[in-house]
Formats: structure tokens, sequence, C-alpha cells
């Protein structure tokens, strides 16, 4: 999704907007622009395709001493296309008609059709086909009609209707920035430095600076000027906001010795798997104390929990529900984030609503929790993104602690968000059972997890050789049944993600109802097949591949010949906890996906049209 990047103070501004959207380019974008103020001149630049082709503007701009020290106010922004095609016309900033007022914008205004009408009936002329273009014609209208820069601002606001966040400079008054935040689909956080101030649509593009920051709610409007900054909402009425100092680890952000932050964020997952458990178990005797997330709310566990996320969140979710179910028994409804608020969903008072996000910023999933807040039910949130909106609407949450995941293909928060749910799932059966019941024996479990983890990252060979042998494949096909189904759907979203090859993710019993007809010896099925419950039952789906010509890549457990003689190749993971088989059986998937990547050629860490965090419906 879009990213922005603000800043005022002493130092020249293009380093400074460059250097955080570059921060921000996880998020996934298709073009890029500055605007920069200086003295008596609004310079602004936008190229499409990755920053580098902006940079390569930029450095062909003849600066003049007076100007460089000049540009010390500015803001850049990265475009994923929403209204319009990627050109560099629709890329931000969009500049007034008489060049004195920019604005770069990240979400959607639902009303542009009508106002674009309206300011073509004054004689605006129109030079892109977004619907950001209308807030710069309507702000500096208003400012010909006599208005103030602030003032014309808020008028302006006051007439969009939709998700957003957008960010002006005028040069009219080049001593500040005006930034507004309306609805979920744009975050927007001031960076509160020493005589210079910042501001981004997300942490990361600022926290090399400042880790005071503030964050803008709906309809909350900033001026930010080198001393300071002051809130109003959008009416005018007077904000006082508190200033967070946010923690962060700025060396993991970094790639260190692998190729792609994706590879990196695979290999460190047993890590991040020990830093979600640290401190939340009692291994001496299985007490999970889960302190962000009081499951109890009064005395009272959920009689049912909501649980709303999308994409690899849905799927965590999916996971979750057996979790949740097998070891609290409440029962869980799991639902994509983008529909549970188009059915009326009978949430009552008595339940809770969970949502999972890695972002916490999920348009979707923050919709989904608001229609669970407005049905009266406590709200609970996963999140790896520490400040997140989820995170700052909801009664509880736990953190993932995955630490930052650049890749914008969702791994190790996967995983950490399924441990985060077993977590949970003992937490309310604890407080429900009070000192016994099999939680605690499963909480235990947790300790191995981490070392089991690591025994299927410390395999190399087969994943480079599967991808040797499949990668020129057009389809493939997961199958899983109980708590590995959901992987068998994650195996296919991240092979489709990072290789664009197509892949159908599949309930093993289902394969004979349809998708039965799709194989033959072109196609290869990744069967989970490991020793549980539904073992005999994943042989038998083995063999009806086989008897097609199918050819099967077997994830199964370590010590099983019989499969190596039914299986084409076979990708063993060690002996685990049925319920914890999931974190593990993921990995395969994940490295499958991560090398047909590489072997194909494709942009791992950032595939074309993704988005880390989708602020948008
Ligand atoms: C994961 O690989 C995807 N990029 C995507 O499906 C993602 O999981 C989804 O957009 C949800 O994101 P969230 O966890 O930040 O809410």
């Amino acid at each position: 999704m879009c990213g922005i990047v603000g800043y005022i103070g002493p130092q020249h501004a293009t380093d400074i907007v460059i250097g955080g959207l570059r921060k921000l380019e996880y998020r996934g974008y298709d073009s890029a622009g500055v605007a920069l103020l200086g003295v008596d001149r609004l310079l602004t630049e936008r190229a499409t395709g990755k920053l580098v082709n902006l940079e390569r503007k930029l450095h062909s701009v003849e600066w003049d001493d007076a100007d460089a020290r000049g540009y010390s106010i500015g803001m850049g922004h990265t475009r994923w296309a929403t209204h319009g095609g990627v050109t560099e016309a629709n890329a931000h900033p969009h500049v007034s008609m008489n060049g004195r007022v920019a604005v770069v914008h990240n979400g959607i205004v639902e009303n542009a059709i009508d106002l674009r009408h309206e300011l073509l009936a004054t004689g605006a002329v129109f030079t892109s086909e977004t619907d950001t273009e209308v807030i710069v014609h309507l702000v500096a209208g208003y400012m010909t009609a006599g208005m103030l820069f602030e003032r014309a601002a808020h008028a302006t606001f006051a007439r969009l209707r939709g998700s957003q966040a957008i960010v002006l400079l005028s040069l009219d008054e080049p001593d500040k920035i005006i930034a507004c935040r309306i609805g979920n689909a744009g975050g927007v956080v001031v960076g509160i430095g020493a005589g210079e101030m910042f501001l981004a649509s997300d942490i990361p593009g600022i926290l090399e600076h400042t880790r005071r920051i503030a964050f803008l709610e709906n309809q909350e409007v900033a001026v930010i000027q080198r001393s300071g900054f002051r809130v109003r909402t959008i009416n005018g009425g007077e904000v006082s906001k508190t200033v967070t100092n946010i923690p962060y680890d700025m060396v993991s952000a970094e790639k260190g010795e692998y190729r792609h932050f994706m590879q990196k964020e695979i290999f460190e997952q047993a890590r991040a798997i020990t830093d979600t458990i640290r401190g939340r178990v009692d291994f001496a005797t299985g007490r999970v104390m889960l302190d962000a997330l009081n499951p109890l709310n009064g005395g009272l566990l959920p009689s049912k929990i909501f649980t709303a996320a999308c994409g690899t969140s849905l799927y965590s979710a999916m996971v979750g529900k057996f979790l949740i179910e097998g070891i609290a028994r409440i029962p869980v409804e799991v639902e994509h984030g983008s529909e549970l608020r188009y059915r009326d969903p009978l949430i009552q008072s008595t339940h809770a609503v969970l949502g999972i996000t890695q972002s916490g910023e999920t348009a979707d999933t923050l919709a989904a929790m608001a229609e669970g807040r407005e049905k009266g039910a406590r709200i609970w949130s996963i999140v790896n993104n520490i400040g997140s909106q989820a995170q700052r609407v909801s009664d509880g949450t736990i953190a993932m602690r995955a630490g930052p995941e650049i890749g914008v293909c969702s791994t190790k928060t996967f995983l950490a968000s399924i441990v985060d749910q077993y977590l949970l799932a003992c937490a309310l059966a604890q407080a429900r059972d009070g000192h016994s019941g099999a939680s605690f024996a499963l909480a235990q479990q947790l300790s191995h997890l981490p070392s089991l983890m690591s025994q299927v990252l410390d395999k190399n060979s087969i994943y480079a050789e599967l991808a040797s042998e499949f990668h020129d494949r057009e389809h493939f096909l997961f199958l899983g049944r109980g708590i590995n189904y959901p992987i068998a759907l994650e195996g296919a979203l991240k092979l489709k993600e990072v290789s664009y090859i197509h892949a159908e993710g599949y309930p093993a019993g289902e394969m004979k109802h349809g998708p039965i007809a799709l194989i033959d010896e072109r196609m290869p099925v990744v069967c989970i097949c490991i020793k549980d419950a539904v073992y005999e039952k994943m042989l038998s789906q083995v063999e009806q591949v086989k008897a097609r010509g199918g050819k099967v890549i077997a994830v199964a457990t370590e010590g099983d010949t019989e499969i190596a003689k039914r299986a084409d190749r076979v990708m063993y993971v060690p002996v685990t906890h049925p319920l914890l088989s999931p974190v593990i059986t993921a990995i395969p998937m994940q490295r499958l996906a991560y090398e047909m990547a590489v072997r194909r050629g494709c942009d791992v860490d950032q595939p074309r049209n993704l988005a880390k965090s989708v602020t948008v419906e």
C-alpha cells in the first residue's frame, strides 16, 4: 500500500524522505514521488517503478547551493495504484494549477467523481486519473477564495468521504506540513525530534530518526512545524496527544547474511517462536501468563470467539480454530475480514472478536473488529506491529514478537500468530479449569518447539532440488486434512505469491469431488502426510494421485519408510505434538516457495501487485 514520509527541520529533506520511503518499500508500490519546498520554489519529481528511478531523476536536478540548503521541508510517497494506471502522471505528489499546493495521499476519496465534476465546472484542469487530485484543487480553490492554508485544508478534509491519510504542503506558508487522517485506511504518525519533525504512514519510515511518536486518530489534523506540532479535529476542536516511546530493533530489520528478507525471516523463525513463548509459560507447571490480554474480563470467558483475518493471517486463524476449540472447548467461527461485516453476523456481548493481523493495519480486519465493537463484543487482537491500529482499538492484545517482517510474503508472523493462539487456548482453558486439566501439559509442549523447528530449518538440499525439478510447472495442488488443511492453503498461497505459479490448496478428502480432474503427469501434488490421526486417509489420497500419473511431493514424519515407497519426493519433518504440527509442516511449504521463486528469478521480497499492509478495502 502507499507509503508516506515527511520532514521539516534544518537538514536537507530529500535524503530523509527518500531514506524513509526506502524503509517502507516492503509495503509494496508501483511508483514514487517527492515534493520539496524551497525558497519560493515548490519542486516535485515523480517516477514509475522502483525508488531508484526517482532517485535518478533527483540526481539530475540542478541544485544550486541556495536550493540545497533551502529544501528543508519535503514529503514523499510510494503509490500502489487504486484509481488510474501506473503512470508518472498518476504518481503523487499532485500539484494545484497555480503550482502552490501539493498533496500526497493514501486511501480512497469515495466521492471523487462528484467532486471532480464540481471542480471541472469551476474550470479546474485535471492532469491525472486519480481520485487524489481533487484534494489539491479543492485546497487551492479555497485559498484563492481567501482562506489561509490551514482553514482551506480543514474545509477540504470536511468534504472528503472514505478512509484515507492526506499530507499537504503550500508555498504560501512554507513553514508547515499539514497531515490528516480520516477513517482507518491510512495511518499517520508524527515523529518528534529536536528542532525537527517527521511524519510517516508507518513507524519504520522515521524510526531511524526518532522513537518519540504520536499517532493521529480518525478525523484528526496535525500542523507540523520545526518546533513542534498541534492537533485539531477536522471540525476545529482542540486535541491533546500523548507521545509514545517506541522500542525497535533496527538491526534485525537488515538482511544480514541472507540474500532475501523472506529467506532471513524463514530462518529466524525458531528465534521468533522462542521470543513469542518467552516469559509467557511457567514450564515447571505449564501455567500460561498473558498479561496484556485478560481472557476472563470480569470473571467470564467469552461463550464464542469470532476470529477475523485476511490472507495468511486467515489461515493462521483456521489453525487457531482447531487449537481453541480443541484445548479450551470454546466454539470459534473464522471469518474473512473482508466478509464479516457484510452478513450481519450473530455477534453478541458475550462473545469475543479476535483480529489477527501482522501489520495491525489491514483495513478489512479492522472493519471486522469495528463490527464486533458495535455489537458489544470484547475485542482482542494478535499483532506483530506494536502501536498499530488493531492494537489500539483492542481491549487486549497478544504481541507476536516476531520482530520486523520486511518480506511482503508473511512467514514468521504466520507461525508466531499460531503459537499465540495456542497460548490463548491454554490461557482460556486454565482460566476456566483452575489448576487442573490437559492445558498445563499442552503448554509445556511449547518448550520443544524451537528445537523441532531448527531441525526442519537445518535440512538444506531437498528444496533446491525440488525447485530445479518443478520450477517450470504451471500448476500445483496442495492437500492436507484436519489441522494441516490450512497449511495446504498457506503452501499454495506462498507459491502463488512469490513464484507466480498457479496453486490451489484443498482438503485432501475433497480432491475426488473435483480437483482430481486436473491431475496428470505434469501436476505436482504436495501432500501433508505426517503420522497423525489422518495419516492412513492421506496415504489413500497419495495413491489416488499416483494412479493418475501425478507427481507426489510428501511432507512426512522422519523415519516413515512407507511414504518413501509411494511418493516421488519426501520433505521430512520431526515428530511433533499433533496440535503443534502446523508450525512444523508450514516450514517446508515456505522453503519450497522461496526456492521456486529464486529459481524462476522472481522478486522474492516485493512480489508484483502485492502490498505488505493492505490499507484499502
Ligand atoms: C501474506 O503472505 C500476504 N502478503 C497476505 O495474504 C497477508 O497475510 C494479508 O494481507 C493480511 O495481512 P495482515 O496479517 O497484515 O493483516
